[in-house]
């Protein structure tokens, strides 16, 4: 069965030459559990027991500790964007793995057999990342890319000159596409809020916009699957996910985040609702 394939009863009306009727399947638990990714009671309290079909995540990025020569922190305040500081820093690439490595095969462990992994990193992270999922017995899909949108100063140019990148890990190779068949979707251009979502929820800072997951969401999720993001900050992950009717289980450490995002998605709607 290919990573895609689901029961039929999970399958919606339009597949059968009918009109949408998304049913909104039920979370596991309503809201987000405040917890660390890292441990195992906290996926048992986000999941209550069940499989996610899905593990679409942007865990914190491999950014270094700063140290000025004698070995002090430069710069403590950089990236305080927000009341409180969600941005962890690790000090080095080799303890970056170490967090991985404690994580990921912690929420592999609670996916179907087969359900893909989309990881969104940075440049540094790519690695890491790419190794433990190896070690799990994935291999690379491909990469979606977000080119974000920014203008400069005052000026009116639009520029993408930045771009995040989600990591995409499979089971099985992915088939070849035949002549009819639409093209896959690995860049999308955006700006960090075009829809106002980020300043609504606090404007965490490593947000991502819908239209970029939307992408995301699409080519690797199905209607009524359940979609396990461990680091929901915001929440922009499950939200989206509801959105396109899907299911969301979901953890965050920082609770003030955490509370944000259940009360983000008691309010993320469904299509069908
Ligand atoms: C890159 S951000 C996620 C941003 C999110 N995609 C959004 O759009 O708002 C990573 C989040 O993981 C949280 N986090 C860090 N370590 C964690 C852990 N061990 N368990 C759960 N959450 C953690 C951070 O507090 C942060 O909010």
């Amino acid at each position: 069965m290919s990573t895609l394939d689901r029961p039929r009863e999970k399958r919606s009306a339009a597949e059968y030459g009918g009109g949408w009727r998304l049913v909104r399947y039920p979370a596991p638990v309503p809201g987000c559990v405040q917890g660390d990714a890292c441990r195992e009671d906290a996926y048992a309290a986000a999941l209550g027991g069940e499989r996610a079909d899905a593990l679409v995540t942007d865990p914190p990025y491999c950014l270094l500790t700063r140290r000025r020569k004698r070995g002090d922190l430069r710069d403590p305040h950089a990236g305080r964007k927000i009341d409180r500081e969600p941005v962890g820093r690790f000090e080095s690439v080799r303890d970056y793995r170490a967090f991985t490595e404690e994580w990921l095969p912690r929420a592999v462990s609670h996916l179907r057999p087969g359900a893909p992994l989309a990881v969104w990193t940075n440049f540094l992270g790519k690695e890491p990342i790419s190794s433990v999922a190896r070690g799990l017995g994935y291999q690379p899909a491909g990469e979606l890319v977000w080119a974000k949108r920014t203008t400069e100063h005052d000026g009116n140019e639009q520029l993408l000159r930045v771009y995040e990148t989600a990591l995409v890990f499979l089971r099985d190779p992915l088939p070849p596409l035949a002549p009819a068949d639409p093209p896959r979707c690995w860049c999308v251009a955006a700006g960090y809020d075009d829809d106002g979502e980020a300043a609504r929820w606090g404007s965490h800072p490593n947000h991502k916009p819908f239209s970029v997951l939307e992408a995301l969401l699409r080519a690797w999720t199905r209607p009524g699957q359940l979609v396990l993001d461990p680091f929901a900050g915001s929440g922009s992950i499950p939200a989206a996910a509801m959105r396109l009717g899907r299911r969301a289980a979901c953890l965050e450490i920082e609770p003030q985040w955490a509370s944000r995002v259940s009360d983000r998605l008691a309010t993320a709607s469904s299509p069908g609702s």
